[in-house]
């Protein structure tokens, strides 16, 4: 073999990642390694303070750039009627549009726009030469600017050089660096392509259960998309066949999913589509792949257009051609006088697409974007008839015909709520353009009015949890409950707030067992606050409750250690707390709490322990961090109904390995107790009986294989320090999770 090259005379058909993978082989596997995707690896701006280098930028002179960019067309990608402000109005509205209430993804916090599956997705068409075009921009301000923020905040200065006085403007959203392969984005194994071209009874059928307009009509959770690649709804209608009143039904249900009411909804369609233009010149079939999948020499852009020059008078996004209005470059309300003062017919753009027209030969026209003197019918979606027929959102649009300036405040609100929904507490809001004003949807918390309590104030507070007699589980389960809707996500949740004590949180069944625990940490609050020497709120008092309980609990198993405890919590009030908004977070899964929620599996197809996982990654956690909380709740007995199941330990309250002890243990076996194996029992080997009773959010950390190495981990004779210490740290972790105010998140 000597100077032979190793491979010669063979063919190569595989490097790292190369099909089929891990994931192909077992499709149905529990993805935990899922829990570590987005780490600090892939950042190469990990260790760079953003805040501040944010808070140094320039925003005037940032502004003016961007304003100044905004009507200098260039020629590789000339912009519409001189003006790239609509464009990138589209731009910023996709990258806040993908946010959805039920699990807080999507959204514009980390400029996700920039992968896959978002960047390709067909309604996202030419969204990536948008990004392309602001490139010197983003060069100029480097990485004290990032992508995220600069999208929305072109978005406002597009606003704003058209006459439109936006709401404010927060900084402060951290790109990430990888795709983000986690969140569920719908059954459909269709995507890059057109509305058109897929087949949308079989899309709809997976993510849609009932007709368009009977009472079952329901989108699967967590989606808040009607259709696969597109941000909320085909503006050709849900089945593509034009029908305004069906789409206004799936209007509806997906903007209420974005967390968005009827007038909200009303004021950013009808507010977006004041400006600019549709494009549908080409026929779909000739538009090149995406950018995920272009060809290298493409460099990241996609949709290659073979027209003439593929772009200006040549250009094709979604299909449809055509504007709104008679000046798609000013702030005006011509978008509804023409949606109500023309009847509409439909017609066909020369791509192909169902769109609609004036029915009247002398309504006004809009000038070509590119073309001098050449002048085209005005241009409705189905979509946009959808605000017509629609009678409550007809009803709307009228209101905002009748008073120009109350629409304008309206679109103004909503747009802000629509760019700035993601980012969590208003204390990690960035720059001088910060809204003086709160709004219920950032989940607003009271000013701090008073000094944080010190050491001898806080061993004081423990001690009267003490005095209390509540027991160690009630006291961790209540902290853990408090801090557990907390998510990553949108930064929503938290024990902040102590919204435990509010609607809707006080009525979840999961939290049942808090109340008498919260109604008796509340005395404690009242008694220290009335002594009058301090003030600390009951958010804290919770908190600390729970860092008693674990010091206790250790102390039992035989380990002394400090928890950690961060007072500086509020308290929220009732009129502060969005109840429906709220609802939300409630868990639908909550393996830490043993918690299912009891309809479940008439509606779901997955497993708990998908859920589960879902759940870990909301709060952050990592393989490690989910099997030490799990094992030190479950032997502190920390189950939402005080069930045994899981708690695998004859002495509950003490902080050991034991759950892991017999998790691991060769000496039982296990059985399913019922047919669906939803429950089961473990059994001495030996005949010995009975020993414990579990669910599949017990034994998941024993059946999946890289939760059992790590619960091996700790179920080893020398690791029970190690335990103690990991579960203290991320008991704290949780805690702290929502404590923005201290931490720069
Ligand atoms: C353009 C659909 C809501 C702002 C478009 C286009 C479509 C569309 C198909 C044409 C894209 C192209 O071919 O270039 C929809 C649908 C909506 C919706 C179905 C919801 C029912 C919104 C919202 C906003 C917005 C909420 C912003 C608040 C815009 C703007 C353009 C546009 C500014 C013009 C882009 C340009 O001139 O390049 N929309 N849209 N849209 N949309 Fe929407």
């Amino acid at each position: 073999l000597a100077g032979k090259c190793p491979f010669g005379g063979n063919t190569i058909g595989g490097a790292q990642t190369s099909r089929p993978t891990l994931q192909d082989w077992y499709p149905d596997r529990l993805r935990v390694e899922q829990l570590h995707t987005d780490g600090p690896q892939a950042d190469p701006l990990r260790d760079f303070d953003y805040r501040s280098a944010f808070e140094a930028l320039d925003l005037d002179e940032l502004k003016a750039d961007i304003k100044r960019f905004l009507t200098t067309s260039v020629s590789w990608w000339p912009s519409d009627y001189g003006n790239y402000a609509p464009q990138m109005i589209r731009m910023a509205w996709h990258s806040a549009g993908t946010y959805r209430i039920a699990d807080g993804r999507g959204g514009a916090g980390q400029a996700l726009q920039r992968f896959a599956p978002i960047s390709s997705w067909w309604d996202n068409g030419n969204t990536d030469k948008s990004r392309r075009l602001l490139w010197p921009i983003k060069k100029k301000y480097g990485n004290a600017l990032s992508w995220a923020d600069l999208m929305i905040l072109t978005g406002n200065c597009a606003l704003e050089i058209m006459g439109f006085p936006t709401t404010g403007f927060a900084g402060g959203r951290r790109d990430s660096y990888e795709a983000d392969d986690r969140t569920y984005w719908g059954p459909e194994w269709i995507n890059n392509m057109h509305p058109d071209a897929q087949d949308d009874m079989v899309a709809r059928d997976q993510r849609w259960t009932g007709e368009p307009g009977s009472s079952d009509y329901e989108l699967q959770q967590p989606l808040a998309a009607s259709h696969s690649s597109i941000i909320y709804v085909n503006p050709e209608g849900p089945l593509g066949d034009g029908d305004p009143a069906a789409s206004a039904v799936d209007i509806r249900i997906t903007f209420g999913r974005m967390a968005m009411n009827d007038e909200e909804t009303v004021a950013l369609i009808a507010g977006g589509h004041a400006f600019g233009k549709s494009h549908g010149q080409v026929s779909t079939d000739r538009i090149g792949p995406p950018p995920e999948i272009a060809p290298m020499e493409a460099m990241g852009l996609g949709w290659h257009n073979p027209e003439g020059s593929g772009n200006a008078e040549h250009t094709m996004t979604n299909g449809i051609e055509g504007s709104w209005t008679q000046n798609p470059t000013q702030w005006d309300n011509s978008y509804l006088e023409n949606l109500f003062g023309h009847e509409w017919v439909q017609t066909r753009s020369p791509a192909g697409a169902l769109q609609w027209m004036p029915a009247d030969a002398d309504a006004p026209t809009t000038p070509d974007a590119h073309l001098e003197g050449v002048e085209h019918p005005l241009m409705m979606m189905t979509s946009d008839i959808a605000l017509k027929v629609d009678p409550v959102y007809r009803e709307i649009c009228e209101r905002f015909l009748a008073d120009f300036d109350y629409f304008t405040q309206e679109f103004s609100k909503a747009w802000h709520k629509l760019t700035h929904r993601d980012m969590g507490p208003k204390s990690r809001y960035l720059g001088p353009e910060v809204a003086q004003e709160d709004f219920i949807w950032q989940d607003p918390l009271p000013a701090w009015e008073h000094a944080v309590v010190g050491e001898a104030e806080i061993a004081r507070l423990a001690q009267a949890v003490r005095d209390t007699g509540l027991s160690t589980s009630d006291l961790a389960f209540t902290a853990f409950s408090s801090a557990a809707t907390f998510r990553g996500t949108d930064k929503r949740g938290g024990a902040n707030g102590a919204r435990i004590a509010l609607e809707p949180q006080r009525d979840w069944a999961v939290n049942a067992r808090t109340v008498p625990v919260v109604a008796r940490l509340r005395e404690v609050t009242d008694a220290f606050n009335a002594a009058g020497e301090a003030t600390v709120s009951l958010a804290d008092v919770i908190v600390l409750a729970g860092c008693v309980a674990i010091e206790d609990a250790a102390a039992a198993g035989g380990t002394e250690v400090s928890v950690p405890f961060t007072p500086g919590r509020v308290d929220a009030r009732q009129d502060q707390t969005d109840v429906t908004q709220f609802q939300w977070l409630a868990p639908v899964v909550d393996g830490f709490r043993n918690y299912v929620m009891p309809e479940f599996s008439s509606v779901s197809t997955l497993a708990p322990e998908e859920m589960a996982l879902d759940r870990a990654a909301l709060l952050g956690l990592t393989a490690p961090e989910w099997v030490v909380l799990t094992a030190g709740l479950r032997v502190l007995g920390c189950n939402h109904d005080g069930s045994d199941e899981g708690v695998f330990t004859d002495r509950v309250g003490v902080l050991s390995t034991d759950f892991l002890d017999a998790l691991t243990s060769t000496d039982l076996e296990w059985a399913k107790a019922d047919d669906a194996g939803t429950t089961f029992t473990l059994q001495h080997r030996d005949g010995g009986g009975t020993a414990f009773r579990a669910t599949r959010n017990d034994l998941v950390f024993g059946s999946n294989a890289q939760l059992r190495a790590v619960a091996e981990v700790y179920a080893a004779s020398d690791a029970h320090d190690r335990f103690v210490a990991d579960f203290v740290a991320v008991w704290d972790k949780v805690m702290m999770s929502d404590r923005y105010d201290v931490t720069a998140g």
